[in-house]
């Protein structure tokens, strides 16, 4: 039996960064889904007999990738009591990425979607009980948080909130729900990924939410992640643009702000972020287009524009931020639709 599915990243636009127990968000967040970058992943069971030890069996890119194995491991164990079914069978994992791994391109978010949609949907032909399209959602999202908390919200496309909060109707702490009425300005959102440096991370994101538990401003922190979601929300029901903007870059530059000001000071950006940083205002400036950064826990910038300045932005990029980008790189996706 197998199953094969496609997950797909997504970038926070109100961040979440520290957890509260066990993957449950310190604040609310919201996304959008990138429709170009994302993770194909094929499983299938092979029955065991009683004799024969449970197995993993995980290859990337059809090359066995031991390193993975940990992770993926614990995520099961977080699973199993949920699919009974899982200890008759050994499990065989094949999972490829449609951007070039070691872009500094978060790849747990697709990742993981990918895994919780195959898991859910052998669920379904084990039981033989189709479940209704919204609350199989709603189950995707609730597994795929288990393995990576900012998963859960790459389920949906277009824009999705994760984390309860006491405006948005139908929010949860376990799993994210996908927002509507968005103004139809905001569907035709792209984000051009900057890779401006593409080594392994100094400091993993489990590390990262961690430092948040002792920390002089987490609780002012997770307030602000409360209020901005608030009227994140609004601005994107509204079509308010600037307003997007404003709490974007606000977002990205608090989210790395948290991580130089905890108590082991890291820092991921480099001086070709913020080069990359400033010459994003200055265009926005000069040219008056609507442009804007949000980042990442990483060196990478993400330039949101909108569709009707994608040549603008194209040559933008070509003349004055390529010359940051490591190897000359950048992948461009539309929100999914
Ligand atoms: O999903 P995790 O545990 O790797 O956390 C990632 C959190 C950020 O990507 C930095 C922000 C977010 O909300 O996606």
């Amino acid at each position: 039996m197998k199953s094969e599915q496609q997950g797909k990243s997504n970038i926070a636009i109100v961040k979440y960064w520290g957890k509260k127990g066990f993957q449950l968000p310190a604040n609310p967040s919201i996304s959008f889904t990138l429709d170009n970058i994302y993770t194909q992943t094929e499983f299938a069971l092979k029955e065991r007999s009683n004799n024969d030890a449970f197995e993993i069996n995980f290859f990337f890119e059809n090359k066995p990738k031991p390193e993975f194995l940990p992770k993926i491991l614990a995520f099961f164990k977080s699973i199993n009591p949920y699919f009974s079914w899982l200890q008759h069978y050994c499990l065989e994992i094949h999972s490829y990425n449609n951007f070039p791994f070691g872009t500094g391109i978060a790849s747990s978010a697709s990742s993981m979607s990918a895994l919780a949609k195959c898991i859910m949907d052998l669920d379904q032909q084990i039981k033989g009980e189709p479940l209704s399209n919204e609350f199989l959602m709603q189950r995707v999202s609730y597994y795929s948080r288990i393995g990576s908390g900012s998963a859960c919200r790459s389920v949906y496309n277009g824009f999705s909130e994760w984390g309860k909060h006491p405006d948005i109707v139908g929010s949860s702490d376990e799993y994210a729900i996908g927002l509507t009425n968005i103004h139809p300005d905001f569907m035709q959102i792209r984000d051009a990924v900057l890779l401006i440096e593409t080594s392994e991370k100094s400091v993993s994101s489990s590390k990262g939410h961690d430092m948040l538990n002792e920390h002089w401003y987490a609780n002012r922190r997770f307030e602000q992640g409360f209020e901005n979601t608030k009227l994140l929300y609004r601005a994107l029901q509204d079509g308010d643009i600037n307003h997007f903007g404003q709490i974007a870059e606000q977002e990205a530059l608090t989210l790395h702000a948290m991580m130089l000001t905890s108590t082991e000071g890291y820092f991921l950006i480099n001086p070709n972020t913020l080069n990359v940083l400033n010459a994003i205002r200055q265009f926005r400036i000069r040219q008056g287009i609507q442009a804007f950064f949000t980042m990442d826990a990483g060196a990478n910038v993400h330039l949101l524009y909108f569709e009707k300045d994608k040549s603008a932005i194209k040559s933008f990029i070509n003349k004055e931020l390529l010359q940051y980008c490591s190897n000359k790189e950048y992948i461009d996706s539309p929100i999914a639709k």
